[in-house]
């Protein structure tokens, strides 16, 4: 892989016709080690935000040796680490899924939220001498969203006196039993935690059960142009504090598993101006690329002009529209960007770490994409000396 001192100096030497990912395996390493040192408990990586093997071994390399994953195919991948601890926290899995992981794989840990996952999950990893022994199972609790981008309780989780009977019955299947959340994607505020750390508390004590393990998810923020998140140190402090208070096992294991907060600032995507119509630019990825969370979730990342000389012209607002022939394929921003910029130059977008490459796809033929390394800093850090000082406030 190639390595640059920054997207300036690549954009220089390689004249890119494709997009390129830009991956900063230093900055996933800082997250890294910065969850690993502060955070309470222990942390996983959420293995859908980015696959790049770059990120990955530095994730691995700074002590995140556990990863959750949600498919059998991210499983087979992820499996290929040696030494890694995967927990498979999709709540609804296809039989062959979890036969594999169990049988193949190794894997004890499941996530699950009705009864029919918990069936399932006990028939396929039995064996001809009766039920598995071994199972850590976790039951998904649904919690409300608070000032989360992409809230998830929706889709997964249960909650009230069908949680308390579905932990009753895991209790008697599982060797360890363990509840867990989502407070949904880019949470900017510790109280999600707060608010779910309570539900579930109380929920324990309906249900009567020993709890063996937490896993408080992920949701933790990254910083982008249109959200400030408070500091990850709050966010932590506030699980301290519900978890000291919760009616669980002296060795009661706390997990998270952040995808976001560990790889956002960890990958930049550069493209090119291939036109401009007014304050429009025509780029080479996209909304069916690595753009996908501008397109339809209206996320504004910064962006960076890469043509020497614009540093100091006056900035004024763009849209952006992708490659594809579909109308969907847009992205309003506003992105701030130098007035003069012009067919031909090339843009850094940044902070696009989490779900930029893990979302792309191939539609109209795009979806190719040059990768290097950048060997500079991303354009915002939620880990630098300015975030320090901000959680020193808090
Ligand atoms: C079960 C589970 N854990 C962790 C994550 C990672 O979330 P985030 O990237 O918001 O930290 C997700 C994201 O969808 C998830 O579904």
């Amino acid at each position: 892989m190639e390595r640059f001192a920054s997207a300036l100096e690549m954009v220089e030497a390689k004249k890119p016709d494709i997009p390129v990912l830009a991956a900063r395996p230093h900055a996933a390493a800082r997250a890294a080690r910065w969850f690993v040192k502060n955070f309470p408990g222990e942390v996983a990586y959420a293995y859908k935000a980015n696959h790049s093997v770059f990120l990955l071994g530095a994730l691995y390399g700074a002590g995140i040796t556990q990863f959750d994953v949600a498919s059998l195919a991210e499983l087979e991948d992820a499996a290929t680490i040696p030494g890694v601890r995967l927990h498979f926290m999709h709540p609804v899995k296809s039989r062959t899924a979890i036969r594999r992981a169990y049988h193949e794989f190794g894997i004890r840990c499941f996530a699950l939220d009705s009864e029919d996952e918990l069936e399932k999950i006990v028939e396929e990893t039995s064996t001809a001498d009766g039920p598995a022994k071994d199972l850590e199972l976790f039951v998904r609790i649904s919690v409300p969203a608070k000032n989360s981008r992409i809230p998830l309780e929706r889709k997964f989780g249960i909650a009230g006196q069908k949680a308390a009977k579905l932990l009753v019955k895991t209790r008697l299947a599982a060797d360890e039993l363990g509840l867990t959340f989502h407070v949904g994607s880019q949470t900017t505020t510790p109280d999600a935690f707060v608010t779910a750390l309570s539900d579930i508390h109380k929920l324990i004590v309906k249900a009567g059960v020993v709890v063996d393990a937490i896993d408080v998810g992920g949701g933790f923020p990254s910083r982008y142009t249109d959200s400030e998140p408070a500091p990850l140190k709050s966010f932590f402090d506030v699980i301290k504090a519900g978890m000291d208070k919760m009616p669980v096992t002296e060795h009661c294991r706390l997990i998270c598993e952040p995808g976001r907060a560990l790889v956002a600032e960890a990958e930049s995507l550069i493209v090119r101006v291939d036109a401009r119509r007014g304050d429009e630019l025509f780029i080479n990825d996209g909304g069916y690329g690595a753009l996908f969370d501008a397109a339809n979730l209206g996320f504004v990342f910064p962006v960076k002009l890469l043509r020497p000389g614009t540093e100091s012209e006056p900035l004024k607002p763009f849209e952006l529209w992708g490659p594809t022939c579909d109308s969907i394929d847009g992205m309003k921003g506003p992105f701030m960007l130098p007035a003069s910029v012009r067919e031909g130059d090339y843009i850094e977008i940044g902070n696009l770490g989490a779900y930029g490459r893990a979302l792309a796809g191939g539609f109209n033929g795009y979806g190719r994409y040059l990768e290097v390394i950048l060997l500079d800093e991303p354009m915002y850090t939620m880990y630098g000396d300015d975030d320090v000082q901000r959680s020193s406030k808090a």
